[in-house]
């Protein structure tokens, strides 16, 4: 029996009682009716899991990969094709840069142009393929002006992708991918940092453009909520969400990079905010999925329809349970935001100053998230000398001069200490504005850089003792020459309503989510490589950890070696997590790395470094 059957058929949801309804692209469905109509041959690509009529396919140690046997043929994939809503919706892979080599694709103006957009993180985020760590796709065919990965070939990017329009779109590609028992990934903006968006041989689901916005005014859920709500579709970024909002004169809760992809990876992640330490993560505040699940079915999940899944959606993780399409959420009244930038730096003041100015900000790392502050803040290393920027500090529902007083006890401070700073802080009439002005856009990420992060509880911060620790292994890995980023924000539940939800327990403690990297050579030997690797993942992190000790780390932002991250990632919520995955994914049809119930699967990539150039394969000695 399939779990979700009766859910199957579309007017199940045309004639259905909930207010947020589908979108039109969620509409057109894959039926049991179309599936009539194809020959068996064909159907048995298509076919649900539950089907009788599914092509059988044996359980392979690997998941088939492009040269062999069972490899679908032209034909196969053109018969993908043929049943996409639109003519161009499979497309080949080829990389960006693929006009820097020999070969059908030379050209080298174009190669000039992708050179010099290369830094741009559009270029990337707008390409069905390419994603912004590129570390982990194996960095094959980079410009050779940023990196002389010599050929072009495939790496770690899929061999096909789906650009999905509609929920058949994405039902067909699941189900393709499962009959032909192919990997299978899906990618929304490419943000993720640990590559989860990309894998070799795979077919990928682009959901990236799927932007339809709905508002509602009064939105009533069964569950209790009464407001406003906007339902949004999984390809919407925070700068299309964000103003969406605006427009109807509200707020959402939703990521501060402008690019990240708020309705697909970053919510299903949990998504910390600029308004996070007023209400809570992006998770905290949905009402409902629409999603495809691995089994092909179309289904809503919320607190009263699939209620495990919905639970898991709300913080589990992207790239697990299903393919979402779109996601109902919260709105808030808009208010008053101020904003407020600053910078020192110890060529200027010293580095002792330097130093002591930086340690003072720790003294006023829980007076900010109990004022609903969301302060970002940098520690750039240049050689030895360091500069601290503050990124900035952003106060919702805020007027300047509440602003001043709450900054004036750390100016007076820094003054004490001989240190002069001319703060800029300017109030803006809405959420909108203050975030545009305020957060820059991302930059691509050098095929140099590892990151990894760790969230530090408020009881780090109560004593003097305390603070001088954190400080003391945050500075140590700037001298050591990492960028720190800080996130000093408390997304906990007392302040986003009681949600039980799936988000890591470790963020309801949480009052700095602190971000760190490392560069590595990648001109050297994967040994070399792996060693550097180490000093990262059981070096500057392990410091993190080891004064953290039963926090935890974010997935959407953690170290691709994260050590027991089952634990790290979710804590004791991981136990249901595995069992909702098990129950919704029986074919381990999604898999991606770290993501929950992945144990069984490894890439086994070409050169032995972490990343998604080879196939995805068993365990050795695990049980087909
Ligand atoms: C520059 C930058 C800024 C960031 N800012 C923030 C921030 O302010 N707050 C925050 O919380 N995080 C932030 N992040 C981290 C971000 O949450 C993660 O990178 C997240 O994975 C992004 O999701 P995405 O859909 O945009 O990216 P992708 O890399 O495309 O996807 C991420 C994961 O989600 C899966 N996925 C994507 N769409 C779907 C879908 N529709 N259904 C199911 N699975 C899906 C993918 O398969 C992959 O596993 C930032 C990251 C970067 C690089
Ligand atoms: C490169 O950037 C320029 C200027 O922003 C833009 O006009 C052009 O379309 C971009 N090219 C690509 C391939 O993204
Ligand atoms: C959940 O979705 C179903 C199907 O759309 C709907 O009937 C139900 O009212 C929704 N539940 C809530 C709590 O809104
Ligand atoms: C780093 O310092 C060097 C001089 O030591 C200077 O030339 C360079 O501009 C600095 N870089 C940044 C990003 O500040
Ligand atoms: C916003 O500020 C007003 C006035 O200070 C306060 O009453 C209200 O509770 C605040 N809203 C939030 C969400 O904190
Ligand atoms: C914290 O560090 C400062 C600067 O090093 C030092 O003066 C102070 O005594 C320390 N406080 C405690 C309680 O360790
Ligand atoms: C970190 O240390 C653990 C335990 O010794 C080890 O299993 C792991 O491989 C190390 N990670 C890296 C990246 O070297
Ligand atoms: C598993 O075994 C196969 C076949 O012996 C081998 O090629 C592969 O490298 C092994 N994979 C891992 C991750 O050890």
């Amino acid at each position: 029996m399939a779990p979700f059957a009766t859910l199957l058929l579309a007017t199940s949801f045309l004639s259905g009682h909930s207010l947020a309804k589908l979108f039109a692209f969620e509409k057109v469905q894959l039926t049991e009716k179309h599936l009539d109509s194809l020959s068996d041959e064909d159907a048995s690509l298509f076919a649900f899991q539950y089907s009788a009529a599914a092509k059988n396919s044996t359980p392979a140690r690997c998941r088939v990969f492009p040269g062999d046997n069972k490899w679908p043929s032209e034909k196969g994939w053109a018969k993908l094709s043929r049943q996409l809503s639109t003519p161009n919706g499979l497309i080949a892979t080829v990389p960006q840069a693929a006009p820097c080599y020999p070969g059908q694709y030379q050209n080298a103006a174009k190669c000039q142009q992708m050179t010099a957009n290369w830094t741009n993180s559009y270029t990337h985020i707008d390409d069905p393929t390419e994603i912004l760590s590129p570390m982990y796709q194996g960095i094959t065919c980079e410009p050779p002006a940023v990196f002389d990965s010599n050929t072009c070939t495939l790496g770690g990017y899929p061999s096909y992708v789906i650009n999905a329009k509609t929920v058949l779109d994405i039902q067909l590609g699941i189900n393709f991918a499962r009959n032909n028992g192919l990997r299978l990934v899906i990618k929304n903006t490419g943000h993720d940092f640990a590559g989860k968006s990309t894998g070799a041989g795979a077919l990928s689901i682009w959901t990236h453009n799927l932007k339809d916005v709905t508002f509602y005014d009064n939105y009533v859920d069964d569950s209790g909520y009464k407001g406003p709500a906007l339902k949004g579709g999984a390809g919407l970024q925070s700068f299309d969400l964000y103003k969406a909002a605006n427009d109807h004169g509200v707020v959402v809760v939703g990521g501060e990079g402008q690019t990240v992809g708020v309705m697909g990876g970053c919510i299903q992640g949990g998504c910390h905010s600029p308004l996070s330490s007023l209400y809570g993560m992006g998770a905290d505040n949905v009402l409902g999925f629409e999603v495809v699940t691995p089994t092909g079915e179309f289904v809503t999940a919320n607190s009263t329809s699939n209620q495990d899944l919905f639970w898991a959606l709300r913080g589990g993780g992207g790239g697990t349970f299903g393919v979402v399409t779109s996601v109902t959420v919260k709105a808030y009244p808009d208010f008053t935001t101020t904003a407020a930038t600053w910078m020192f730096d110890s060529i200027t003041i010293g580095r002792d100053k330097f130093w002591a100015a930086t340690r003072a900000y720790f003294d006023r790392i829980i007076p900010n998230v109990d004022a609903g502050i969301y302060s970002l803040f940098i520690l750039a290393p240049n050689g030895s000398e360091t500069t601290f920027i503050s990124a900035p500090f952003f106060a919702p529902n805020k007027t300047s001069a509440q602003v001043s007083t709450l900054l004036n006890p750390y100016f007076s401070a820094l003054k004490s200490l001989g240190v002069t700073v001319t703060p800029q802080i300017t109030q803006y009439k809405g959420f909108y504005p203050a975030w545009r002005a305020n957060f820059a856009l991302e930059p691509m990420s050098e095929v140099s850089n590892a990151g990894g992060s760790r969230l530090f509880p408020r009881s780090n911060f109560v004593s003097e003792t305390g603070r001088n620790i954190s400080f003391g292994v945050i500075q140590a890995s700037v001298q050591a020459g990492s960028q720190f980023i800080g996130f000093n924000e408390a997304p906990t539940l007392a302040r986003g309503g009681n949600v039980d939800n799936s988000v890591n327990p470790a963020w309801r403690n949480t009052v700095l989510h602190a971000i760190t990297g490392k560069q590595i050579d990648m001109h050297k030997s994967a040994a070399e490589i792996l060693a550097a690797r180490a000093t990262f993942t059981n070096g500057t992190l392990k410091s993190f950890r080891d004064v953290t000790v039963g926090s935890g780390t974010y997935l959407n932002e953690a170290d691709r070696l994260e050590p027991d991250w089952q634990n790290a990632f979710w804590g004791d919520k991981y136990k249901r997590l595995l069992s909702i995955k098990k129950e919704v994914d029986t074919k381990d049809v999604l898999w991606a790395i770290h993501a929950v119930g992945s144990e069984g699967w490894v890439v086994e990539s070409v050169n032995g470094l972490p990343n998604e150039n080879g196939r995805l394969c068993r365990v050795n000695g695990t049980t087909v």
